[in-house]
């Protein structure tokens, strides 16, 4: 069984052709007796530098995609939403071209103007605005929030409003459609209003005209977000109809 006889010793050594490094491979009985046909134990190999570089290769692949799926700025499903995957058409060009505009420009925004991307449903506004996303991460800090749901979350947990004002670019995808109420507003202001103090842009998706906004949000609140931001208004079909053939 080995070169050293079973008898004397349950230990044998081999030498690894690629890196030579001694492997000592040890018998290890199974601890009960198995049904006839089945060996009575194993012999395990001790691992070499190859082995245990090719472990740590293989843990750091999955560190990295483990902490890349967490930092991602946006949901997985949002993740293609590209400029490469959006289409352009005589009805988005100038928005899109302005779009890239802002990205290419971002180092050198100052005043902390971001965009509102007006349009009705499906016009492709939160793909534009995560094709933004996309192209500033991960050189930049960014963040994106769903209003409707974040306004939900913090209706009962205590959320933490400092991310929200420290990133370099925020991204809060249909605002106007939460339910609102003095207080959402309220905190809506406190990060709108915080982020345009440090200069920090925020770009905003919505379904309103802008002859809404002030019904819908309050004076303060509309007054900042269409006071300080480049307006780009999507037209075109509801691309969830036209992809269903509707
Ligand atoms: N120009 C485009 N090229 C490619 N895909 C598009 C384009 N416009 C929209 N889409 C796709 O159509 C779907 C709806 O677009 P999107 O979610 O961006 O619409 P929206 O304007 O945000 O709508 P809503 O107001 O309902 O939130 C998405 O899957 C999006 O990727
Ligand atoms: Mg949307
Ligand atoms: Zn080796």
């Amino acid at each position: 069984m080995s070169e050293y006889g079973l008898g004397r010793s349950y230990f044998r050594k081999s030498v690894c052709p690629d890196c030579g490094e001694e492997r000592r491979e040890r018998y290890i009985r199974h601890p009960f007796p198995l049904p006839a046909g089945f060996k009575k134990g194993e012999w395990l190999l001790s691992d070499c530098a190859c082995v245990r570089a090719a472990r740590r290769d293989t843990r750091s692949v999955l560190d990295n995609i483990l902490i890349e799926r967490s930092r991602h700025p946006l949901p997985v499903g949002l993740r293609s939403k590209t400029f490469k995957s959006f289409q352009v058409d005589e009805l988005n060009r100038s928005a899109v071209q302005a779009c890239e505009q802002f990205v290419r420009n971002f180092e050198k925004i100052t005043g902390g103007q971001g965009i509102l991307l007006l349009g009705r449903s499906g016009t492709g506004k939160t793909h534009l605005a995560c094709s933004i996303v996309n192209s500033l991460y991960p050189k930049y800090s960014v963040l994106f929030r769903h209003v409707p749901t974040l306004m939900e979350r913090m209706r009962y947990a205590n959320v933490d409003l400092e991310p929200l004002l420290a990133a370099d670019l925020l991204l809060l995808d249909d605002v106007g459609s939460e339910r609102i109420t003095g207080w959402t507003a309220e905190r809506l202001l406190i990060i709108v209003d915080g982020r345009l103090t440090s200069h920090k842009p925020t770009v905003f998706t919505t379904n309103f005209a802008t002859q809404d906004f002030e019904a819908r949000m309050g004076m303060r609140l509309a007054s900042r977000i269409l006071g300080s931001n480049l307006h780009l208004l999507l037209k075109g079909p509801d691309r969830r109809l036209v992809r269903h053939g509707l």
